[in-house]
């Protein structure tokens, strides 16, 4: 691969065209963008009318990073409703317009199309099931589903009522699934029979099964059909969603919520521990999903927008459904995956539906590229305007053929960079706005200062041609705004280190026309295929094994992941290596955390590199993993650099 400095040199501006269409052109991002740094509450007092409240703020943002005392509050004294502003505030304008386009899993099988009509009845419906199992105002309720329309409906049933979500990833195991329902202690968990997926099917009611075993036995099981795959049934415990569907109203009010109460909460990995669930309220997130949604992709209306994300992942949330919805526009939902039934599915999928704007991650596309150029060009893609990626950086050779395979050298590239945590994109070039660079995420979006940091002394970089760690220098709207149930792990994780500044775990270079690239994790957090994953986990998942008496994890260049997963592993004593014993290990991770952490090296490691104090060196085994041993850098802190010459020397990435 390309480094993406090597590419630095070449830029894309936007055509005539892009630009007259464009919300935001260059001149009038200059001034929107000073605008919102110089007066943030003007700026976001304004903005906060894109969405409807039940009681107006007349408070915008009240916010400190100082370590110890972090809060974080956006439109404090405002009320509204996320499902009403998703559904209700359009019904008189666009109640027969179809809000999603769901299309299912194997293209013989019909699309749909959802209206904002149907749509709020079938929230409603849903709204009005939760409330007959119990569920109020402040509950917490898990969202275990594949990506069929009564996902959407379950999350905005959530919101109508005030409920506080936690969708959990469909591929994600049993276990995975029980730590999140007990983490946010659940009355309710909706699931569906089965999810088809690439023409396979994942058994989630029997996954949730499994998981309710370790939980309190007063959770609920609200169940979708799907399939009509055979499922074990509980009385008094599992519910079925389509036959209560037919007897509940088409009508629940929605709840009036404050702007800081919750409306979902998502885990997401971390440099350390379990996942932490990473809370986003009701008001500041909504403004934030849906101006950036409607800005970074210059939605208009009438348009046909398709994220291909899941909805268990952030993207879903902000960029599938409550970014779109807010913003009265046409959102696609894909059960499938882009290479069922063949690589050209996404490409047919937006021939079949029209698709204007297209977001997708780099793995997808580098694996795509990878099939070859006749999947793409047997389709019809007239109708893009607008492609995007998210997720992970992406190598100029797959930014280049996706705009010019994909895109005809017409459609401008978002390269959106943000985070779980932070809610809605940070930074992308603005189609209309910014000569593109393939590789870079280019300027913050309005209200985002980033900042550059010396990561020793954490002392701000001025000036272009650097590089370090980036933060970011105050509070934007969308911001997480604790982690569930532990506020101090908040503090500690992003406003510890680099003291009065939010620090995304992101390294990055601001080159000589002060443009941002983002250099991937400085932490132990790694993104293998836009997932993100903690080493730590997938190394507790290990020596929880019998086997397993220590285990270490780096990650390490994958052509098409973007990262693999490179496991170290110490035997016990009394166990020797064998390739069956590693092939329990990998199944042994798919069931503990799920298919996407399964590892894609294990190298037996009879001793780990470590620091006289007993600390892993990762830098080094990171090192191995990559076949650079030529700048190991430093070994003489090690407490027994023998091993380092033996883990080279029987190292399995050759
Ligand atoms: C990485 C996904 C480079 C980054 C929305 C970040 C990116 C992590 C980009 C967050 C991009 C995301 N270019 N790197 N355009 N987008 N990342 O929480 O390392 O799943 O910190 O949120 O993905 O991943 P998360």
């Amino acid at each position: 691969m390309t480094t993406a400095a090597q590419a630095d040199a070449k830029t894309y501006p936007p055509s005539a065209e892009t630009v007259a269409r464009a919300h935001v052109d260059a001149a009038k991002y200059a001034d929107m963008y000073a605008a919102s740094i110089s007066d943030p509450d003007a700026f976001w007092g304004e903005q906060g009318k894109r969405i409807d409240w039940i009681k107006p703020f007349t408070q915008v943002k009240d916010v400190s990073y100082e370590f110890g005392s972090v809060k974080i509050n956006w439109y404090a004294d405002g009320t509204l409703n996320v499902s009403a502003n998703c559904l209700d505030r359009h019904l008189k304008t666009r109640g027969d317009q179809t809000a999603i386009i769901w299309e299912p899993d194997d293209p013989n099988d019909p699309a749909q199309h959802i209206s904002y009509a149907e749509l709020h009845r079938r929230t409603c419906r849903m709204a009005n099931i939760l409330e007959s199992l119990g569920v109020r105002k402040g509950d917490r309720v898990v969202i275990y589903l594949p990506m069929i329309p009564e996902a959407a409906y379950a999350m905005l049933a959530c919101a109508r009522i005030g409920a506080i979500h936690s969708i959990v990833f469909a591929g994600f195991s049993p276990d995975a699934l029980a730590a999140r329902i007990n983490g946010c202690d659940a009355k309710v968990v909706i699931t569906a029979d089965e999810a088809p997926r690439g023409g396979r099917k994942t058994p989630l009611k029997s996954n949730a099964d499994a998981a309710l075993l370790h939980c309190k036995d007063t959770v609920k099981c609200l169940v979708v059909k799907r399939t009509g795959g055979q499922t074990t049934w509980i009385d008094g415990r599992d519910f079925d969603y389509n036959e209560m569907a037919l007897e509940a109203d088409d009508y629940c009010a929605p709840a009036e919520m404050n702007a800081e109460d919750p409306l979902f909460i998502l885990y997401t990995s971390g440099s350390t521990g379990q996942p932490k669930g990473v809370v986003h309220t009701t008001g500041g997130y909504l403004v934030y999903a849906s101006m950036t949604q409607e800005i970074t992709f210059d939605y208009h209306e009438g348009d046909v927008y398709w994220c291909t994300a899941d909805v268990g992942w952030v993207t879903g949330h902000s960029y599938i459904v409550y970014g779109p919805l807010a913003n009265g526009a046409t959102t696609l939902m894909f059960e499938g995956v882009p290479t069922y039934p063949d690589a050209s599915r996404f490409w047919q999928v937006c021939e079949k539906h029209k698709v204007n704007q297209f977001y997708t991650a780099p793995t997808a596309i580098r694996a795509l590229m990878g099939q070859g150029n006749e999947f793409v060009e047997k389709c019809d893609l007239s109708d893009l305007r607008i492609l995007g990626t998210v997720g992970e950086p992406i190598n100029p050779e797959a930014w280049t053929w996706y705009n010019e395979v994909v895109g005809k050298g017409k459609c401008p590239i978002v390269d959106t960079w943000w985070q779980t945590e932070t809610g809605g994109h940070l930074m992308t070039p603005l189609p209309g706005a910014h000569a593109m660079k393939p590789g870079s995420a280019m300027k913050p979006f309005f209200g985002i200062e980033p900042v550059v940091l010396d990561p020793q002394s954490g002392v701000e970089i001025e000036g272009n041609g650097v590089e370090g760690v980036l933060c970011i220098k105050d509070s934007w709207p969308g911001q997480m705004r604790t982690v569930w149930g532990d506020h101090e792990r908040f503090e500690k994780t992003y406003f510890s280190d680099y003291k009065g500044y939010y620090f995304t775990g992101d390294g990055c270079r601001r080159d000589e026309d002060g443009d941002y690239w983002i250099t991937g994790r400085v932490d132990d957090v790694i993104n293998v295929s836009g997932h993100r994953m903690g080493t730590a986990e997938v190394e507790s998942a290990l020596v929880a094994h019998a086997a397993v008496a220590e285990a270490a994890v780096v990650g390490y260049p994958h052509e098409i992941k973007g990262q693999g997963i490179y496991c170290y592993v110490t035997l016990m004593n009394d166990r020797e290596p064998s390739d069956e014993l590693m092939k329990e290990l990998r199944t042994w991770v798919r069931t503990e955390i799920g298919p996407i952490a399964s590892p894609d090296v294990i190298q037996w490691a009879p001793g780990l590199p470590k620091t006289r104090s007993g600390k892993i060196m990762r830098r080094i085994l990171r090192k191995i993993a990559e076949n650079d041993f030529g700048s190991l850098g430093d070994t003489s802190t090690l407490a027994d650099p023998s091993v380092v010459e033996d883990l080279i020397e029987n190292r399995a990435n050759k």
